[in-house]
């Protein structure tokens, strides 16, 4: 049976950790794949997970399933983080599940999708995260892209955006990032996300916001400002987060997917739809990153210390963007790079070509994603300076 089988290629993201830990060179720099790293290059557990951990190791009292939605708990806590004190909520119109990851939220999205539309089109922004794709095509989707990126200018491209967006079908999904795109670093401002919200409210089509970064932008309400203001102007909104990040939960695998309904009856049959999405894929998913999550956010001092720990990580980021630019100048680099600094979240596009690309990797040691996507945390102030003087040379 599987004599047949070609190897696939690496993939392009987490490919690159595989090469990237087996390369021997001492000042090997990491800039692919989106994970939070501190000043010695550390990926720490928050102090905040820690305690909650611990809280959860003297006070659980079972293992028994909690069924496919997962903790009811997690679910209200993460509606509420992801939308604030929000009219949906109020109006009884959301059903959150929890599942593995941002990437399991997204899969399930796109089941549930294709359940009621089999084969239906999801417009992707050019570019988006690698993965968006193939999750979505797995799940029976058809996918169109529209323009978002501006490469020459190192900008939004919102016209070329909503001129396509302009020739979505009624039945078809769109997917928009909340904020810090990936891999791109730019965000729609409140003026456009208005513009795309009545967009969709008129054409009907049905808006998925991926929001796997929320805390990495501005802050954790700014960052879901797009898709509150979706859900206040558009009756039927999925949203797909995750924990990864910002509770720094990566291996736990915790997100969630919420549906938006027209009322409270349809929300109710959403959920049960997409229940039995889950049911047919993994039955139930796991709970021990949903407890640390409903655990931290259901104390006061908890959640003030995730707070502290979120803005701490955001910070550093934004400082490293900064750095990064001041030190390519000093460096001998004449391009400009300030664009970094006007983006948001992890991820910039350096700009560079594929050679350029690999001859980072192959001389240097510098492991960025073949799009030139770097992360921004994957810099600090012991390895900037080899960082923008290979860039120097590879320019
Ligand atoms: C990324 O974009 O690097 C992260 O979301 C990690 C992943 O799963 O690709």
């Amino acid at each position: 049976m599987f004599s047949q089988l070609q190897q696939p290629p690496a993939d392009p993201i987490l490919g690159l950790s595989v090469k990237f830990k087996a390369d021997s060179n001492p000042n090997k720099i990491d800039l692919g794949p989106g994970i939070y790293k501190d000043e010695v290059g550390h990926t720490p557990i928050l102090s905040c997970v820690k305690a909650a951990e611990n809280f959860r190791f003297e006070n659980e009292t079972t293992k028994v399933y909690l069924g496919s939605a997962g903790s009811a708990l997690f679910n209200d806590k993460i509606a509420t983080l992801i939308l604030g004190d929000h009219k949906v909520i109020n109006e009884n119109r959301v059903r959150t599940i929890s599942t593995p990851g941002g990437t399991g939220a997204l899969r399930m999205a796109g089941e549930f999708i294709n359940r009621c539309k089999p084969g239906a089109t999801i417009w992707v922004s050019n570019p988006t995260w690698a993965n968006h794709q193939g999750v979505f095509k797995a799940a029976g989707l058809t996918i169109k892209t529209y323009p978002y990126y501006d490469y020459e200018n190192k900008c939004l491209d919102f016209d070329g955006m909503i001129e396509a967006l302009k020739l979505v079908a009624k039945d078809d999904a769109v997917l928009l990032h909340a904020c810090c795109h990936n891999p791109s670093g730019m965000d729609l401002n409140k003026e456009q996300w208005q513009e795309v919200a009545e967009l969709a409210n008129d054409i009907g089509f049905t808006p998925v916001v991926d929001i796997a970064y929320q805390g990495f932008g501005q802050g954790l309400d700014v960052d879901a400002f797009g898709l509150r203001l979706m859900a206040n102007t558009v009756e039927e909104v999925i949203i797909c987060s995750s924990c990864s990040k910002n509770f720094g939960l990566y291996r736990e695998r915790i997100g969630a997917c919420s549906v938006i309904g027209k009322s409270a009856t349809s929300a109710d049959i959403m959920h049960s739809v997409l229940l039995t999405v889950v049911r047919v894929n993994y039955s139930m998913p796991p709970a021990h990153g949903a407890a640390i999550v409903e655990t931290i956010l259901s104390s006061d001092e908890l959640t003030a210390q995730w707070h502290e720990e979120l803005k701490g990580m955001r910070d550093r980021i934004s400082d490293m963007r900064q750095l990064l630019v001041n030190k390519l100048a000093t460096n001998g680099v004449t391009r400009d790079f300030s664009f970094i600094t006007t983006q948001n979240g992890m991820f910039s596009f350096l700009g560079i070509d594929k050679d350029q690309i690999q001859r980072l990797k192959d001389e240097f040691g510098i492991y960025v994603v073949g799009s030139s996507r770097i992360n921004i945390a994957g810099v600090s102030p012991s390895n900037v300076d080899y960082l923008t003087q290979s860039i120097a040379k590879v320019l």
